[in-house]
């Protein structure tokens, strides 16, 4: 990658830059170019999209399209819930670069623990990923009970896990348990769509360390070694929440920051997803 961002390494050699642009929920098409060309100028090199975002074109167009080469921009893609089974799955991940009219990308996840399914959805990501289609393979919303399933059946373990995760959903067993196996975790919702970016102690840590609430947020998870995916369609906030990478919070902020723990889930919960 040509970065200097913070990267961690993946299985099979590749590296994953920790602060990346989610792109759900982008009003149009051409906003979402307009956002993943301003993210690259600012300094981003990694974009998590989806099949279920319908953007996955836009995202590949946008990265054509900032002048900077394929294997400088990281860009994860998703096979959504009925694209699952064996079959099913290496044609989407077929269609999904079709449509990006890219090789391979970076990283393919499953997007959910589709029950019935997901053993033989993973079968074909890691068939996709010894064909070079997928430079590495993960998993999305896999709790302990699924991640264990899975790593007692596959071949390959799963690269990345990309669940919701903030200081006030900070999934501890999962991320000790990704820990033990090499997973790396990435957050989703990682400024908790909004919803607590005015708590007392995020603003207290922010006027007191001259970071944004959101940086606070973003800091917290890049110090706990995870990948942080916010969403942003304004330049300035681009800049904002990339910048959580250039200053680190003490001992005792983080400490403050691990203490507010509450269960809170913004999106799907797949805590109890059999
Ligand atoms: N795998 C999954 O199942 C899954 C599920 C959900 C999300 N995701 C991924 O995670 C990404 C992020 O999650 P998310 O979009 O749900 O939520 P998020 O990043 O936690 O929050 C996005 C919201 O925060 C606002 N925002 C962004 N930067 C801000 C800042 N510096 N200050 C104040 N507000 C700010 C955005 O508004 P503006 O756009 O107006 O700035 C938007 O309303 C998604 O885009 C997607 O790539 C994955």
């Amino acid at each position: 990658m040509g970065t200097t961002q913070p990267a961690l390494p993946l299985r099979g050699g590749s590296r994953i830059p920790q602060v990346g642009l989610g792109v759900f929920r982008m009003p149009t098409g051409a906003e979402t170019r307009r956002v993943v060309r301003e993210a690259l100028a600012c300094g981003y090199r990694h974009i998590d999209t989806a099949r279920i975002y319908g953007n996955e074109a836009d995202v590949a167009d946008g990265v054509r399209e900032s002048g900077l080469s394929r294997d400088e921009v990281f860009v994860t893609t998703k096979i959504w819930n009925d694209d699952q089974g064996y079959e099913k799955t290496l044609r989407a991940a077929e269609a999904a670069l079709a449509r990006m009219r890219f090789d391979c990308v970076d990283l393919l996840l499953l997007h959910w623990p589709v029950p019935g399914k997901r053993l033989d959805s993973w079968r074909a990501l890691e068939r996709l990923h010894a064909e070079g289609r997928a430079r590495a393979i993960g998993v999305s919303n896999f709790m302990p009970h699924h991640l264990r399933e899975l790593l007692a059946s596959c071949r390959e373990a799963p690269s990345v896990n990309q669940v919701e995760l903030s200081p006030f959903l900070q999934q501890r067993e999962l991320r000790a348990l990704c820990e033990a196996q090499g997973i790396v975790v990435a957050a989703y919702s990682p400024l908790t769509k909004g919803a607590r970016l005015a708590h007392p102690v995020l603003v207290r840590i922010a006027s007191a360390t001259g970071h944004t609430p959101a940086q606070v947020l973003l800091r917290w998870g890049i110090q706990k070694g995870l990948v942080v995916l916010p969403k942003s369609t304004q330049v300035a906030r681009l800049a904002e929440n990339l910048a959580a990478l250039d200053r680190a919070l003490g001992a005792d902020d983080m400490a403050a920051l691990d203490a507010l723990e509450e269960g809170l889930v913004t999106g799907w919960d797949p805590r109890h997803a059999p």
